[in-house]
């Protein structure tokens, strides 16, 4: 990767700062520069900051950074000096002009003896290793205030990729987002292709679908697994429900899903493995490769387990945010997630527990 010499002065310039302020009994900190991202106004959950205060230079947000416990990521913008913290997360958020902005996302923080304050999800004395899935991520925590959710780095293989998620806390634990729909900010496209659903796609900051190889993966390593499925078809209306058992088979049988158990909670009714729209033991399937028979994907414009019935399914969470009730439209049962009201939709998975 080209690195300027502008950034290896920063960088310099840092790393003295760290050295003076050490001597003064403060920590040693490791910054990388990383991306500020235009965000949607309304995107507000993923643009809210820890704190704002005004700062001389990039280096003062650092330090007011460093000072402060929860802070993971600093925006400084160099026009109007407000220095912005945030918590977990790769990038900086903003609704307004990047360009006189620069975002530092903290590594670690060491002292003389170990590393500790790692990116969440990374732990050990050096922050070598990574957790698994979300649930592990909380055994790795020893002081944080709890939101309902956060974003974290996981590995789900051990030869795989470091991908960030988005764990849902919940008084049942921690757990991995598979999908995730919400209407207000960084609204995706689901009408996608099978490599794209095996490989992951959307922002963990708005809708998104994790993987099938990367859930796949969690399952193999920490299994056995359950799901757990909340959603809310307005701003009042809660349901959710848990599956206690949860499994895939691997890629070359299909993703084929394995769903039993199921847990009632908030009057919840059983889509998902009752009579002839179970999709127990289905395969995963997408426009450019469909095993549902009935040409679900392309129909209801998403990808999914159908379960093999003409009407190919009682709920449609990889649907479209439309205002009619179509068969492609984002629906659960014949409640239509009407585009005029405020949703959302996770499908979630734990293991460890
Ligand atoms: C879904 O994507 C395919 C491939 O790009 C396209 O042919 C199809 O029209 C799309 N469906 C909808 C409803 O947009
Ligand atoms: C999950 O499925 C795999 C086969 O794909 C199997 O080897 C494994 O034992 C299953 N796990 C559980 C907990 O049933
Ligand atoms: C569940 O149904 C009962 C009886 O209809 C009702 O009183 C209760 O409020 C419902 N609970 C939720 C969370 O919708
Ligand atoms: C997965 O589903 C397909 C289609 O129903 C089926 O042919 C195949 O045997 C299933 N594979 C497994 C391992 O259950
Ligand atoms: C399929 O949908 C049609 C129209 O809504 C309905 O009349 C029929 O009963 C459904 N079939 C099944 C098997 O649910
Ligand atoms: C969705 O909401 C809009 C605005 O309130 C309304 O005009 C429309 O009829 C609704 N659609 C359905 C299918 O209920």
């Amino acid at each position: 990767m080209f690195i300027s010499t502008y950034y290896v002065k920063m960088l310099c310039h840092v790393l003295l700062l760290w050295m003076i302020s050490r001597t003064e009994g403060t920590l040693d900190s490791r910054y990388v520069k990383t991306r500020v991202i235009k965000e949607l106004k309304r995107c507000k959950e993923s643009m809210m900051p820890l704190a704002d205060v005004l700062s001389s230079d990039f280096i003062g947000c650092g330090v007011e950074c460093t000072a402060n416990k929860e802070c993971r990521r600093f925006m400084f913008d160099t026009e109007t000096n407000l220095c912005s913290l945030f918590d977990f997360g790769a990038n900086c958020p903003t609704g307004e002009h990047v360009d006189n902005k620069v975002c530092y996302r903290q590594e670690f923080v060491c002292n003389e003896v170990s590393c500790f304050r790692c990116p969440l999800g990374y732990y050990g004395d050096r922050c070598q290793h990574v957790a698994t899935e979300c649930a592990e991520v909380k055994g790795t925590l020893m002081d944080i205030d709890q939101n309902q959710h956060v974003l974290a780095f996981i590995r789900p293989s051990p030869t795989g990729p470091v991908i960030q998620v988005r764990c849902a806390i919940k008084s049942t634990g921690w757990w991995t987002a598979i999908q995730r729909r919400r209407k207000g900010c960084k609204e995706v496209d689901f009408n996608r292709t099978w490599d794209e659903y095996v490989d992951g796609f959307g922002d963990t900051h708005g809708e998104y679908w994790l993987g099938l190889k990367h859930a796949y993966d969690i399952i193999q390593l920490k299994g056995p697994c359950r799901l757990l499925i909340v959603w809310w078809l307005n701003d009042k209306t809660r349901h959710s429900a848990y599956y206690n058992g949860f499994n895939l088979t691997d890629a070359s049988n299909g993703y084929n899903i394995s769903l039993s158990g199921m847990q009632e909670r908030d009057n919840a009714t059983d889509y998902l493995t009752d009579g002839s729209y179970s999709i127990a033991g289905r395969p995963f399937s997408t426009y450019d490769r469909d095993f549902s028979g009935y040409g679900c994907p392309e129909r209801l414009n998403g990808g999914w387990w159908y379960p093999r019935t003409p009407n190919c399914s009682l709920m449609n969470p990889s649907g479209r945010l439309l205002e009619d009730d179509t068969e492609a439209s984002l629906r659960w049962d014949d409640n239509l997630i009407n585009a005029s009201k405020a949703y959302s939709f996770t499908l979630n998975v734990q293991c460890s527990y």
